[in-house]
């Protein structure tokens, strides 16, 4: 089977990769692995550097929204897996064009090139936050999309222009909608390794508003897995849920990143909210969980701590981003 994965440079797709490379997750059996990916900012030829020697993978450093190079880069392949995409809210709070540009109009061209192509199944990659915000309970599947921020907007433009693309032109499309993610090779903008990478050089780290807002916190290689499974048996036209790790106010996240790098609450510093902040993602897992077998395996306290070892041990990959002026300091 040859997959193509977008954005396959960056934190999630690199996981998928690397999985997929090593066999450490659900047996796809790839005989190629073509990675299509603009490097922007977030995305990081070293997030490969472990399966770099793999005779299966190639890369390919390409714009999603430029149809030329998709159309050529598609061509071939059994799969697509699609990953690409401007991922951080904080930023879509500043510029939304980017977030529209690549969410929304590459993911198009991504379905155009696979239609013309014939590309046996696409797996579109998404987020819970096309929901918006959840008081109690959980969203299943079949929830109206409410998206609050321009990043969940343009995922959830890319989400139904996905299952359009199923319904109009019987393309073999599935989605995936996942909780938070943390884990290895997550850019240093993002709450958990920004935390974890300002308490390891002495600093202090900014808590949103009253710290109150609930995430679920999944492994990458837990979400991973999921993809897996969804792209090897999930049901056409369908939308699976990826979560189930443990949810957390970034309070009590908080508390433990300053317990795992030895701090406390003298080095957190209250900041003023997010524009727009959803209050609580919650997602049901029971469709993927009784149709797929999937459950997740890496609990928070291990997977926390694993984290956090990873940080420690690799600051020469974390380093140089931070002194990248692109890096939010209040993300
Ligand atoms: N991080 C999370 O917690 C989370 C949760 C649920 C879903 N997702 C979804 O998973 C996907 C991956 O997220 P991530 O956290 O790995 O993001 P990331 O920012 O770490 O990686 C995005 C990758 O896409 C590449 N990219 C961006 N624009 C591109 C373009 N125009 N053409 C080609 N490549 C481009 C970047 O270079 C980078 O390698 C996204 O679609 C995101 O919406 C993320």
């Amino acid at each position: 089977m040859r997959i193509l994965v977008t954005g396959g440079a960056g934190f999630i797709g690199s996981e998928y990769v690397r999985m997929l490379l090593s066999g450490t997750g659900p047996e796809l059996a790839p005989s190629a692995v073509t990675v299509l990916d603009k490097l922007t900012y977030s995305g990081n030829r070293a997030n490969l550097d472990p399966v770099a020697d793999d005779p299966r993978l190639r890369f390919v450093q390409g714009d999603i929204c430029d149809a030329e190079v998709v159309d050529e880069v598609v061509a071939g392949h059994d799969v697509i897996v699609h990953f690409a995409a401007e991922s951080h809210v904080d930023r879509s709070i500043h510029g939304a064009a980017p977030f529209v540009t690549t969410n929304v109009l590459g993911t198009q061209t991504l379905l155009d090139a696979a239609l013309r192509h014939g590309t046996g199944r696409f797996v579109h990659v998404s987020t819970d936050e096309v929901y918006g915000s959840i008081d109690e309970g959980s969203w299943t599947e079949e929830w109206p999309l409410s998206p609050n921020s321009p990043y969940s907007a343009s995922k959830a433009g890319s989400d139904l222009l996905a299952l359009a693309y199923h319904r109009t032109h019987g393309m073999d499309v599935v989605i995936t909608r996942c909780s938070n993610n943390y884990g290895p090779y997550q850019f240093p903008e993002k709450v958990i390794p920004l935390f974890v990478t300002n308490l390891l050089d002495g600093g202090t780290v900014p808590l949103y508003g009253d710290g109150g807002n609930v995430r679920d916190w999944l492994h990458v290689h837990d979400h991973c897995v999921g993809i897996a499974l969804v792209q090897d048996k999930g049901r056409p036209g369908e939308v699976y849920h990826i979560g189930g790790g443990t949810e957390l106010t970034n309070r009590e996240l908080t508390q433990q990143l300053l317990d795992a790098c030895g701090a406390g609450w003298d080095r957190v510093v209250p900041v003023a909210d997010r524009k727009g902040h959803d209050r609580r993602y919650s997602l049901d897992i029971s469709k993927i969980s009784q149709e797929l077998g999937y459950a997740p395996s890496i609990d928070l306290d291990r997977g926390l701590a694993e984290t956090v070892r990873w940080y420690r041990e690799n600051r020469a990959w974390w380093q140089p981003l931070k002194a990248g002026a692109s890096v939010n300091p209040t993300a």
